[in-house]
Parts: structure tokens; sequence; C-alpha cells
């Protein structure tokens, strides 16, 4: 992932002018893979529904790590608003607020509380799509997640595969439902994605 991403920008950024020399120049009547790869780059809107669940009889989040603390709980349920706490997280997302409603894919990742502060989260995930012209591509996302703090909360698209290879966009994301009794919450995603 990381060397891909690496080695795709070292061929956009060395290999472009040359892409386009010969294109325009060398072979500009007659369309080929690099100047079809390069000349379409379009804005996607995706919008689902996220559902995390901390139900310790029907989980889709686990805390895999947590700082050291004098009176030595781990309870789960403290865990996300807690400095140091590590989560890994494999979350349906669906179409609309309800869970059973169709699943369009999946959000993996890696969660970290890293505000002594506040519920603040790193989130480092990946958006896997299973259905239709997406199924198989995906989107990554890497940002700092204010849960409380802020209504409507961003975080960068730092790159994707698939369909979405070369992505970049952002994510918006708002609570829509938050069940604290059993530990559920059900985020909307409005991502905005430019690829080609
Ligand atoms: C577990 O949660 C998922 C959705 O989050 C739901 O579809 C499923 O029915 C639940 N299973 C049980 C045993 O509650
Ligand atoms: C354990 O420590 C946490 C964090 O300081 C605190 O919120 C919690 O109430 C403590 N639990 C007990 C049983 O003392
Ligand atoms: C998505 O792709 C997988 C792997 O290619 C395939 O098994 C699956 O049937 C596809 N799902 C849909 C809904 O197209």
């Amino acid at each position: 992932m990381v060397m891909a991403s690496i080695l795709s920008r070292i061929v956009s950024i060395d290999l472009l002018p040359i892409l386009l020399f010969f294109n325009i120049f060398v072979d500009g009547t007659k369309p080929y893979y690099h100047q079809k790869y390069f000349s379409k780059e379009k804005l996607t809107h995706l919008h689902f529904y996220f559902h995390d669940s901390m139900s310790p009889t029907n989980f889709t989040v686990v805390q895999v790590a947590a700082a050291p603390r004098r009176n030595g709980s781990t309870a789960m349920v403290n865990s996300i608003t807690e400095f140091g706490s590590v989560m890994i997280s494999d979350d349906p997302l669906t179409e609309t607020p309800d869970p059973s409603s169709k699943v369009v894919g999946r959000a993996q990742g890696l969660s970290s509380s890293v505000s002594q502060s506040d519920t603040t989260i790193l989130m480092a995930f990946n958006l896997v799509f299973t259905t239709g012209k997406f199924n198989g591509s995906t989107i990554s996302i890497l940002g700092r997640n204010s849960i409380y703090a802020s209504k409507v909360r961003e975080m960068p698209v730092v790159g994707g595969s698939g369909v979405f290879r070369f992505a970049r966009g952002y994510v918006l994301m708002k609570t829509y439902a938050l069940d604290v009794k059993n530990l559920r919450a059900t985020v909307e995603y409005d991502v905005y994605v430019w690829h080609y």
C-alpha cells in the first residue's frame, strides 16, 4: 500500500510530462492507454451509513491495547475515551441508517485515542466496497476525529485502489444515532473523492 502509493507518485510526477509530450506531439490523434488513464479525472460522491458496535455479544470493534492505568481496568466500555487505547474495527456500511439495509461495504481499520482532554481519535481506515461498479475497490482514510466536539467531522481521503486509484478527497462524518446502553453507534458518511 505504502510502496504502491510511493510508486504511483513517482510515476505520476516523473512520467507525466513525458506521457503528455508523447500524446500531444507524437501520438496526438491516437488515444492510447496512458492518455486515457490520465485524462478523465472525476468527482464521485458516496453516501452510506457506518455501524459500530462494542456490544460484548455482537461486536464490530475490539480493543487491542490500552495504556497502563493505576486501577488496572481495561473495560471496553471506557476505552474509546481513554488516551492511549487502540481499537480495531470491521464495521458494516449500509445504504440506509437501518443496520439491516443493503450492505455496500465495510470499514476496516484502526482507531486510537490521541487526546488527553477530550474524545479525539486518530482514524486509519480502509473502506472496501462490495457491490456494483465499486466492488473490490477501496478508499483509504487517515484523519483526526473529535467525536463529540463537532457535529460534522472531516477526514482526508489519502488514497485508494481499483476504481479509486489516485484517490484524493475528504469524508464528512455525522453521528446519526448513539445507543450508549447497547454500545452502538451509527454514523452517516459523505465521501467526496477525485479519481480517474
Ligand atoms: C449483530 O449485529 C448485526 C449488525 O450490526 C446484525 O445484523 C445482527 O443481526 C446482529 N446479531 C445478533 C446475534 O444480534
Ligand atoms: C479507573 O480509572 C479510570 C480512569 O482514570 C476511571 O474513570 C475509573 O472510574 C476508574 N475505575 C475504578 C473502578 O476506579
Ligand atoms: C464482488 O466481487 C467478488 C470478487 O470478485 C465476487 O465474488 C462477488 O460476487 C462480487 N459481488 C457483487 C455484488 O458483485
